[in-house]
């Protein structure tokens, strides 16, 4: 029996969804829906549960509870249906070595029955998306990393997915590749095609229309990159002074402190208001620490991130 695809409704749905491997539980209850046309970031640290909630969306893995649809097909029972409506960049997507550009294209355009007649046209425009015009004929193996990553991205769209799944598809990758790489991701959303992205590079999630954040198995804040900074409440202060890890514990005792956390050399250090600035100077020349400078910053999405983690663990 064939399951038809839907051409509206959400794009993905996700209740609940939860993997366990023997007792350990990979993802647990994890609930989202991502909307047609819309770039979907899942954000979190290694061994968060990124890839195992995309290969259970991508009815590789069974839930062990919970359920999931993608296009409106529901991946437990209809796993194949899926398969063949997705695109899929794994984080160890295969592309030949011994093959050349197009032949590593031609591949998966057979494995995803492209037809013949449209093959070499397709192959071309996507050589040509993925910028590596005039070089279709090199062998796999003497290309970059930055141009492996734009080949498995064309590899994985062969077949004109409306959905695609990209397992941390910039890692490794350098910041001006894997920003041309972003926008070739927001050129096919453009075109109706709907992302869902994960990754652990907190500059790229800002790329995406929606972040989840996902720590030790469990979605634990969902919203749009401002949306996720403005939650954070109060103000961040950036604290410059002599001896930033033993100043560290120190403000994170303070009242009005909600949590302190390292920034290279500095720290940032999330406070009810900004009249803080005060307390942190006085609590730190107390204990024999210059101050260089206490001021007030714009959070990033990793001080999002880490005041969205204190929250998770003071909740208890
Ligand atoms: N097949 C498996 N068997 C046992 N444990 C697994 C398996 N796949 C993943 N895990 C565990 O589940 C957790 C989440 O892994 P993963 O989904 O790969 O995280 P991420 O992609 O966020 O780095 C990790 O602790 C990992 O070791
Ligand atoms: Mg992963």
């Amino acid at each position: 029996m064939t399951y038809p695809i839907q051409a509206s409704g959400p794009a993905v749905t996700a209740q609940d969804l939860t993997r366990r491997f023997g007792h350990f539980t990979a993802v647990d209850g994890v609930c989202f829906n991502i909307q047609r046309g819309e770039i979907f970031g899942l954000l979190g640290p290694n061994g968060a549960g990124k890839t195992t909630t995309i290969r259970m969306l991508c009815g590789i893995l069974l839930p062990s509870a919970g359920s999931a649809t993608v296009l409106g097909v529901d991946v437990a029972s209809h796993p194949e249906e899926v398969k063949q409506q997705i695109g899929y960049m794994s984080q160890k997507f295969a592309l030949y070595d011994d093959l050349t550009v197009r032949e590593n294209l031609d591949f998966y355009a057979r494995i995803y029955s492209v037809q013949r007649e449209t093959r070499k046209e397709r192959l071309d425009v996507l050589i040509d998306m993925a910028g590596l015009t005039g070089h279709d004929r090199q062998l796999t193996a003497n290309l970059s990393g930055a141009w492996r990553q734009r080949l498995a991205l064309a590899c994985a769209i062969v077949h004109q997915p409306a959905m695609l799944f990209l397992d941390e598809p910039t890692a490794g990758v350098d910041p001006v590749s894997r920003r041309e790489f972003w926008d070739l991701i927001y050129e096919m959303a453009s075109g109706g095609v709907t992302v869902l992205a994960t990754t652990h590079y907190m500059d790229e999630a800002e790329y995406c229309h929606r972040v989840g954040m996902m720590y030790e198995s469990r979605l634990i804040a969902l919203d749009s990159p401002d949306a996720l900074k403005a939650g954070m409440g109060g103000v961040l202060l950036e604290v410059e002074c002599s001896d930033p890890a033993h100043a560290e514990g120190l403000l994170a005792g303070v009242q009005g402190i909600s949590s302190v956390n390292q920034h290279g050399l500095l720290l940032h250090a999330s406070a009810a208001d900004a009249g803080m600035a005060a307390s942190i100077r006085r609590t730190l020349k107390s204990s024999g620490i210059s101050v260089q400078r206490v001021e007030e910053v714009i959070p990033s999405l990793e001080d999002a991130f880490v005041t969205m983690v204190h929250r998770e663990h003071t909740r208890g």
